[in-house]
């Protein structure tokens, strides 16, 4: 078999076989087949596209490209979640010890920011001393436990996909379908849970900016997770604007942690609350999403929600005094406002470029060797929806470099658009499957 042909199969509109895809990903993962032949792949992966058989090979493939792990040391049903990324997203922070209190191990693993979107791994980080480095005994340990454990992706993990991903997003070849669902579930299955629930967003902040395609995605992922025999759920959420209000790392850390105090804002709460009762159904505590609900707010109510985050930040090594005190996080030296120039109403605000204005101030990477200023963000004031008077303040960004303050409140202005009429408000969850 030779790359070339197989290269030559695809661009001319033709359908890889079983063989053909492990030929290829196992030649690139062994470093046999070059950059440059990979590249002129997913192009013509991207522009003909792939069928169901086609990306379940692909899928399989990769997960098997590495160690897949074996999680049966760990009674009971093991759930893990992914978001496929937004602006704000924070919603592992405050589910995974809200789900793990009611009784549900939660073995998760976990990727750091990329782009505009933030990475759960990256605001764990918040807490001083915590690692997702952990072997794979610690992590199986954990979760029996405490009852919830996240790693971060290991080398040995989907390495296929690893590589692949790193050159996707150098040649333009991310948004790409099958590509994103193979990647995201290749992983999810190495990972070696029993139950996946996804979080596929869509909106001006998405890889998916379109609903239909969202949905198209996450009928994509479930189908590829229940072929793999584990039982697999997705919400599509909206990310046309940024979720609940705070963006950037340790400002995403304390949000999380005023919901599991019940004081989080509306729309993250009730993301949490619907991926969770999801959860709950998959993880055999609760017959429906009414019973997931009432539990999951009993462990926000009874407080056990919140020591389950800190007993979980302390078992990977970090410092859960935060849990307690949010003061006690680390604050930006400056901090200041940007204000509606006019009456009217939030109409829209563009949701990746309020991620972007919290890059520059240094909330996310720029190149992969980024070290991130886990200080900085921004909190929204208003969204969607709400009414605002000349002088209001829409959001204060928070900072500790001037120049960088400057560049981001001049992005943040321009992300917020302004107008006469009432929007309607939209919900956060768009459908679920
Ligand atoms: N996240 C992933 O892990 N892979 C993709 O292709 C896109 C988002």
């Amino acid at each position: 078999m030779r790359m070339y042909d197989l290269i030559m199969k695809k661009r001319n509109g033709g359908k890889l076989a079983k063989e053909e895809i492990y030929f290829m990903v196992d030649g690139y993962t062994r470093g046999e087949i070059p950059d440059y032949q990979m590249s002129a792949m997913m192009m013509a992966i991207y522009f003909v596209g792939m069928d169901e058989e086609e990306t379940l090979h692909l899928t399989m493939a990769m997960a098997e490209s590495g160690e897949m792990l074996d999680l049966s040391q760990i009674q009971g049903v093991k759930v893990d979640k992914h978001s496929t990324g937004g602006v704000g997203d924070k919603t592992s922070l405050a589910l995974t010890p809200m789900v793990a209190a009611c009784g549900v191990k939660i073995a998760k693993m976990s990727g750091r920011g990329l782009g505009h979107t933030g990475g759960t791994i990256d605001k764990l980080e918040s807490f001083k001393g915590f690692s997702t480095e952990i072997s794979t005994d610690q992590f199986i340990e954990n979760v029996n436990k405490i009852g919830i454990a996240i790693m971060g992706q290991t080398r040995e993990l989907a390495p296929a996909d690893k590589k692949l991903y790193a050159l996707r997003d150098v040649t333009a070849t991310v948004d790409n379908m099958s590509l994103i669902a193979s990647s995201i579930m290749s992983k999810k299955l190495a990972a070696g849970a029993d139950a996946i629930v996804l979080d596929v967003k869509t909106g001006s902040g998405a890889f998916m900016k379109k609903r239909a395609d969202a949905f198209a995605l996450a009928q994509e992922m479930v189908r590829l997770g229940r072929n793999a025999g584990r039982n697999t759920m997705a919400v599509v959420s909206d990310m046309d604007q940024p979720l609940g209000n705070a963006i950037g790392n340790i400002l995403e850390v304390k949000e999380a942690i005023a919901t599991l105090k019940g004081q989080g804002p509306a729309d993250f709460t009730e993301l949490c609350l619907s991926l969770g009762s999801l959860m709950l159904i998959a993880g055999g505590v609760a017959k429906d999403e009414q019973e997931g609900r009432d539990k999951l707010l009993k462990v926000i109510e009874d407080g056990s929600a919140l020591s389950k985050l800190a007993e979980f930040v302390k078992a990977q090594g970090g410092d859960d005094s935060p849990v307690y005190d949010s003061e006690l996080f680390e604050q930006a030296a400056i901090s200041e406002a940007i204000v509606s120039p006019d009456y009217g109403y939030v109409q829209k605000i563009v949701c990746d470029e309020a991620g972007i204005a919290s890059l520059i101030l240094g909330g996310g990477r720029e190149t992969k060797e980024s070290v991130i200023d886990l200080t900085v963000g921004i909190i929204l004031k208003k969204k969607v929806g709400d009414e605002v008077e000349p002088g209001d303040e829409l959001a204060v960004l928070y900072a500790n470099d001037p120049d960088k303050l400057k560049a981001a409140k001049e992005r943040l202005q321009n992300a917020y658009h302004i107008g006469k009429q009432k929007p309607a408000k939209s919900s956060v969850i768009i459908g679920v499957l």
